[in-house]
Order: structure tokens, then sequence, then C-alpha cells
């Protein structure tokens, strides 16, 4: 098998963020021309994806009950396509299936080909709106009117069966 040498040499590590990192998150967010108006720590949970030590990319897991929504998914220019944004998102559905999740949400207009090979597949605003109306985002795109304009993505999460 070839190995692409751009990720056979690099170090990625993923850092669960505290409170203290929101200032990084955003400063991410910004580079990739992404919104922060809606970001808080409040019952979400972010990470930081470091490339070689250096914070490269984030993301957001925003808890409802049953389902949550991935958020500011976001890999700045200079870092892209050494799979940091893959394994931000394999962090964000992995707390999602451990927490029981039995689907997770996103917004994407334009980067759905990105989301489908992780298993999205298209929702609509009013099915995100009523399984998780609380989550930041969400309330952000109804107070501010731009949910109905946003394509949604949805993924159905396997969860194990109970023994017995
Ligand atoms: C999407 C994004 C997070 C990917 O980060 P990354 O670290 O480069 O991703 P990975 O290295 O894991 O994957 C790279 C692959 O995704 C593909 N890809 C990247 N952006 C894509 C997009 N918008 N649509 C479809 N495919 C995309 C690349 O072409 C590459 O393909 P390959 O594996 O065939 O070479 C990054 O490009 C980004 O921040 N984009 C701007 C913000 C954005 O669109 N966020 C997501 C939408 S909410």
């Amino acid at each position: 098998m070839t190995l692409n040498p751009a990720l056979t040499d690099k170090h990625i590590r993923l850092l669960q963020a505290g409170p203290e990192d929101f200032e990084t998150i955003k400063g991410l967010l910004e580079r990739c021309g992404l919104y922060t108006s809606s970001v808080t720590p409040e019952g979400s949970t972010y990470w930081i994806a470091e490339l070689d030590g250096i914070p490269g990319g984030c993301i957001g897991l925003e808890h409802g009950v049953g389902a949550s929504l991935i958020r500011s998914t976001a890999v700045v220019p200079d870092f892209r396509g050494h799979r940091l944004g893959r394994a931000l998102v394999l962090s964000a559905l992995t707390q999602a299936s451990l927490r029981g999740d039995e689907t997770v949400y996103l917004f994407s207009s334009k980067a759905g080909d990105y989301w489908q090979r992780f298993g999205f597949v298209p929702s609509t605003p009013a099915e995100v709106e009523a399984a998780i109306p609380d989550a930041p985002q969400v309330k952000s795109g109804v107070l501010r009117g731009w949910i109905q304009d946003e394509q949604v993505w949805k993924r159905a999460m396997p969860q194990p069966r109970a023994a017995g």
C-alpha cells in the first residue's frame, strides 16, 4: 500500500477544550471565515486538533436529548489535507455514540460531499428544530432567521443492543 507522505510524518493530537480554550477556538473559526457568535461551552463539547503541537482545527458538539449537533468544523487552510478534519469528526461522533444519541445533525450548505463521507444524509430545518430546539446554533438560526436557508444533514447512530 502506498502511503501519502503528508499523512505519515505529522503528529495529530486532539484536546477536549475547556472554557479557557474558547479564544483559541474563535480565532481558528475566524481564520476559516466561520461565525463565532453562538459558540459557547454551555451544553456543548468542543475539541481542538493540533498538528505537530500547533492548534489547526476545531469542532463542537451541542448536546440535546437523544440527539446532538455537530458545528464549527474548521481546519485552517495551511493545515488542511492532514486528516485533522477527519480526526475531529470521528471524535465528535464517538462522543455522540457514547452519550447514547440516536441522531447527529449539522448545518452545511457548501460541504455536503465532505459530510456524506461520514454517512450523513440530507435532512430539513424542521427536523433539526424539532429534535434539538435548545442547541445554541439551532436557537441562533431560528432567532436570526437563517435556518430555513441552510442545508441540514443527519446521521443515524447505531447503538449496541442490550445483552440478553
Ligand atoms: C472541511 C474541512 C474541515 C476539512 O478539513 P481537513 O483537515 O482538510 O479534512 P481531511 O484531511 O480529514 O479530509 C480531506 C479530504 O476532504 C475533502 N474536502 C475538504 N473540504 C471539502 C468540501 N468542502 N467538500 C467536499 N470534500 C472536501 C478534501 O478534498 C480531501 O479529500 P481526499 O481525502 O480525497 O484527498 C476544511 O476543509 C475546512 O475547514 N473547510 C472550511 C470550513 C468548512 O467547510 N467546514 C465544514 C462545513 S460546516
